[in-house]
């Protein structure tokens, strides 16, 4: 799990609002291919008493439906937990996963404006630019309210 959080991530730190969010002792689901015992995905979370946060979330192959897996296996956890949010933080460049999440019913709820510049001061490895050539610059939270 943590060389998958690495790999992916760039380190086993992940930013989220200026946090320095180690992924390592984190609870985690992990997504197993339906003909065999293949890893396929890995969504990490953490739990308060209000709300499930999604720290890191990976289809390890793209299109597959392994990310709406993941999705709809943590939303059923939040609701077994009795929490009444799930959220998460990306940055301002992940648009095709901010069209995901927002297909799937979660909302934007706040821009955290330059809170990802901030981050690359603990973790230079963020980039500067990201996808679709868009300067990563702030964070994304977007969150799903569970009714019961
Ligand atoms: C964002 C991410 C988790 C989405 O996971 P994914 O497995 O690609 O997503 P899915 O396959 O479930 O859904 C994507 C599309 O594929 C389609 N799809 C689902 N099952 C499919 C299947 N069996 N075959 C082909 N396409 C399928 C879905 O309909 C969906 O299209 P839609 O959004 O228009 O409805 C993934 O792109 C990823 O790992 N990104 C890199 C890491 C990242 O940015 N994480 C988020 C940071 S917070």
């Amino acid at each position: 799990m943590a060389e998958v959080v690495r790999d992916r991530w760039g380190d086993h730190v992940v930013m989220a609002r200026g946090e320095r969010i180690d992924a390592r002792p984190l609870p985690a689901l992990v997504a197993v291919a339906e003909d065999g015992d293949e890893r396929v995905g890995l969504l990490t979370y953490r739990v308060d008493s209000n709300s499930l946060e999604i720290v890191t979330i990976d289809a390890f192959e793209r299109g597959r439906g392994i990310g709406s897996a993941l999705l709809g296996g943590v939303i059923e956890l939040a609701r077994m937990e009795g929490v009444w949010r799930v959220w998460l933080i990306t940055t301002n460049d992940n648009l095709d996963a901010v069209a995901f999440y927002l297909r799937r019913g979660m909302r934007l709820v706040s821009v955290h404006q330059n809170a990802a510049s901030w981050s690359r001061q603990v973790k230079p490895s963020i980039a500067e630019t990201g996808h679709h050539g868009i300067t990563v610059e702030d964070e994304l939270e977007l969150e799903l309210l569970i009714y019961p």
